[in-house]
């Protein structure tokens, strides 16, 4: 019976990677939208593809959101990876405390036994508080530790979930709604083929610095969220996946 379910997943997980282009996919049992837990084997799956990447030394960017929170749940040490240094990829993006990136990046390094910088700064920002907070000697340290991080992890939701979590402004409602906003990832609005709709400015990674990081791993599940996922991946930013059942079905049929 086990067999034939791994057999079973490894066939989705393979046309989950054919339909995204992606290097590897992890789906897990389930569908996160029905089932609470669903979302933690999610996370247990993210730690054992981390566990497997991460060397010494090396620099993890992480953001918020509730499906990175399961993932900072489920860390436990990490033998292979001494020294591991973990940092919030961009600014707390309007979530409540526990789901802020700098929360989960802290409690991330601590179950890890490595270390964390993190960020401190209101969001969104206007431009000239931008300008003035990107120039401070502390802010500018971390966020060199930021842009050159080795492993990304982060969460993917739909658009417009995502406007109204962060309360967002009408006008930023309306701009999203307009250009048909799919998904939302770093703070990054996107549109059905991938396109950048509407950017939260705040510190922290670019949508270019993914570019230059080997590993960028999703951790997004849930039926729902198959549209949002589809549209985040169409500019191939990320290169791992780590997913449900839920997803890779809805993924798959369209
Ligand atoms: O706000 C941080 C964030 O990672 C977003 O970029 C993403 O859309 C969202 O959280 C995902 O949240 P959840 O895992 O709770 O669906």
């Amino acid at each position: 019976e086990f067999m034939k379910e791994a057999s079973g997943f490894s066939v989705l997980e393979q046309s989950v990677k054919d339909k995204l282009h992606v290097d590897h996919v992890i789906v897990v049992p389930g569908n996160s939208d029905e089932v609470d837990w669903v979302k933690q084997e999610m996370g247990k799956a993210a730690i054992g593809f981390l566990r497997s990447i991460l060397k010494n030394n090396q620099t993890i960017a992480v953001t918020g959101g509730t499906s990175m929170a399961a993932v900072a749940a489920m860390m436990t040490p990490l033998e292979n990876a001494k020294n591991c240094m973990f940092v919030p990829a961009r600014g707390g993006l309007g979530e409540r405390v526990e789901n802020q990136a700098n929360t989960i990046c802290a409690e991330m390094a601590n179950k890890a036994n490595g270390e964390y910088r993190l960020l401190h700064v209101p969001d969104p920002l206007s431009e000239e508080s931008y300008q003035s907070i990107i120039g401070e000697p502390s802010v500018k340290e971390i966020l060199q530790l930021i842009r050159q991080a080795d492993v990304v992890i982060h969460g993917i939701g739909d658009a417009m979930t995502m406007a109204e979590r962060r309360k967002a402004s009408e006008e930023v409602l309306q701009r999203i709604e307009a250009g048909n906003a799919v998904s939302e990832a770093f703070g990054y609005y996107f549109n059905k083929t991938g396109e950048v709709i509407h950017k939260v400015r705040t510190v922290g990674l670019q949508l270019e610095d993914l570019f230059s990081s080997q590993c960028v791993v999703a951790v997004a599940g849930g039926t729902s969220k198959a549209k949002a996922i589809m549209s985040y991946f169409q500019q191939g930013k990320s290169n791992v996946l780590v997913t449900d059942e839920g997803a890779a079905k809805e993924l798959i049929r369209e």
